[in-house]
């Protein structure tokens, strides 16, 4: 039997017009008066766009490419603090960020735009934003939420797709979280938007651009050495990636690491499901010129 000691399935409740959880709203005064550094990059995702791929990207880039010890030294979330985690029996996100001793610190939070501790915009920080098609995001959330106990349960499919759609899940609405992000690009340039379907298409070059984007001299051999490292496969043994050490996920309901595709989403959506999330999605995005992929 498992008897890991697990913290309760928390309900999900309105915070300031995001559904949420205690778990990320608990520590809610230190995350709102975090004092960003100038140089700090924050990796912006709507839960399962891609944000470990992302941050291990950027890890590489920054330190463990170059000093090899620090990939086997600490787990990716604890390279990659998150910001708004207050999770029992664990240092909360704002003080892992704050033990950071690197330059720059590399920040991720899960938090649509307009609750975003207002010193990242201050100090001018630039901004990783990592977005996913809603369908294969939809589907790689819920596998997720039911291995993982810090989320409500995630009952049926069909259930679930409706509450996705309803804006009710953790961290709010897809919708508003992907086109909050994409409009605050246009006043706030240091936002680099990218894509998870770009990302599995051609990582290299995704590579490239995030490169240019920060302003790094990597050569090619390193960034080539990169993206061998990030591959899904490679990231899905490696402990230090794969989530495998967090307590608050069961790895026998579902492997953090699942799949890493475009387009299982097929492998879930009913025809009639699909044919009603396509009428919905063109209703609550028709005022957006963000577009996605749902097949590469
Ligand atoms: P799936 O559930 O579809 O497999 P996040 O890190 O934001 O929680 O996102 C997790 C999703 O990204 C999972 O999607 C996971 O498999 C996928 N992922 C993580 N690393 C990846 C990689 N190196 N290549 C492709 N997909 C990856």
């Amino acid at each position: 039997a498992d008897t890991t000691p697990r913290p309760p399935r928390p309900t999900l409740s309105d915070f300031h017009g995001v559904s949420m959880v205690h778990y990320f709203t608990d520590n809610w005064e230190k995350v709102q008066n975090f004092k960003a550094r100038p140089d700090d990059i924050l990796v912006a995702t709507y839960p399962k766009a891609g944000t470990t791929w992302a941050s291990y990207i950027l890890d590489l880039l920054y330190f463990s490419l170059r000093q090899p010890d620090r990939m086997t030294s600490a787990p990716i979330y604890e390279r990659v603090p998150f910001l708004e985690m207050h999770i029992p029996n664990f240092m909360t996100g704002t003080d892992f960020a704050d033990n950071l001793d690197t330059t720059p610190r590399l920040i991720k939070t899960h938090l649509p735009v307009q609750l975003v501790p207002k010193s990242f915009w201050e100090q001018k920080c630039r901004v990783v934003y990592v977005a996913r098609n809603a369908k294969d995001n939809a589907v790689s959330y819920f596998h997720f939420d039911r291995m993982n106990f810090a989320h409500p349960e995630p009952g049926d499919w069909s259930s679930y797709l409706q509450r996705f759609m309803d804006g009710k899940m953790v961290f709010g609405s897809w919708y508003d979280h992907v086109t909050g992000w994409w409009e605050r690009k246009q006043s706030y340039p240091e936002i680099h938007y990218m894509f998870f379907e770009d990302m599995v298409e051609d990582t290299g070059r995704e590579i490239e651009k995030l490169c240019s984007f920060l302003g790094l001299g990597s050569t090619a051999e390193e960034k080539q050495q990169i993206r061998d490292l990030v591959q899904f496969d490679t990231m899905k043994k490696d402990d230090m990636a794969n989530y495998s050490t967090v307590p608050v996920m069961d790895f026998k309901v579902s492997p953090f690491m699942r799949k890493g595709k475009v387009g299982d989403w097929k492998n879930h959506f009913t025809t009639t499901q699909n044919k009603q999330f396509d009428e919905d999605y063109k209703r609550k995005m028709k005022n957006t010129t963000l577009q996605f992929r749902t097949e590469v």
